[in-house]
């Protein structure tokens, strides 16, 4: 058995740190979609012909549980793949609104790509829980890019996100989701910009939770793919997150454009 955890690019690592940190044995088969990076200005029908090749490709290769460790994919695909495949998918958004709404005391700030923010997936779910949340929703379009590019902290990026958090501090947030799984790379520079009274969420931590009950003994090869160049995405790994653990990481692309 093997969780095949895909996004679309190194921000799934984000989920892959907290599988390695809470199930240390379990084989992983991962998918960055790095040629076609970034996902968050795609269009829901675009999101759902990728993921739905992704999606398929894991599940050829072993997974027998899926991470869908993309909230832009999470909150516009998400419903078709589970309508499509009987191999269970477990998104991030679910698991990060309901985590926040547990840690806040009413009022949320989301930061995640524009396809995110404009699905209103994160507002809705956090309403579900508890209607009477005050939510304010950013969209950070040029993050991914500093991260796919292993910037984390430089003056510029962080000129960038202190533009993209002023909306947030304004309406005196006390917890901010980090709704991106690429963001949790930046939760260092995010925390000396938010300063202490902020909690922040990252999403993978609740998700992880959920996949506890679908872990059986695993037998399967780990390895990570990626769509785009080999060498960028090992320079930037290296970068971001130099204990990922994966053996072999090779450039395959399975989607058919
Ligand atoms: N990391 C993904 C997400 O959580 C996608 C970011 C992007 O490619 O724009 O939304």
């Amino acid at each position: 058995m093997a969780v095949g955890v895909f996004d679309s690019g190194i921000g799934g690592m984000t989920v892959v740190r907290e599988i390695r940190k809470r199930f240390p044995g379990e084989k992983i088969i991962y998918f960055g979609d790095t040629k076609r990076v970034p996902y968050g200005n795609k269009s829901k029908e675009e999101l759902i012909r990728l993921s739905e090749q992704v999606v398929a490709f894991l599940i050829a290769q072993g997974a027998k549980v899926i991470i869908d460790a993309c909230n832009t994919t999470s909150a516009l695909a998400l419903p078709h793949l589970r309508e499509k495949f009987t191999t269970p998918i477990i998104g991030v958004l679910e698991p990060g609104a309901e985590h926040a709404v547990q840690e806040s005391t009413g009022k949320i700030g989301v930061i995640a790509t524009k396809a995110t923010i404009d699905s209103h997936c994160y507002t809705s779910k956090i309403m579900e829980k508890d209607k009477d949340t005050d939510v304010t929703a950013v969209a950070c379009p040029k993050l991914v890019g500093f991260i796919e590019d292993g910037d984390l902290d430089s003056d510029y990026l962080k000129r960038i996100l202190k533009s993209y958090l002023n909306e947030i501090f304004l309406n005196n947030c006390d917890t901010l989701i980090m709704g991106c799984t690429h963001y949790p790379f930046l939760a260092d520079t995010i925390n000396q910009l938010v300063g202490e009274e902020i909690k922040l969420i990252d999403p993978a931590i609740p998700t992880v939770d959920i996949l506890e009950g679908y872990l059986e003994e695993s037998q399967s090869e780990e390895i990570c793919y990626v769509s785009g160049d080999l060498h960028e995405f090992n320079n930037t790994l290296m970068k971001v997150f130099p204990n990922h653990g994966f053996e072999k990481i090779v450039e395959f692309d399975p989607i058919v454009d």
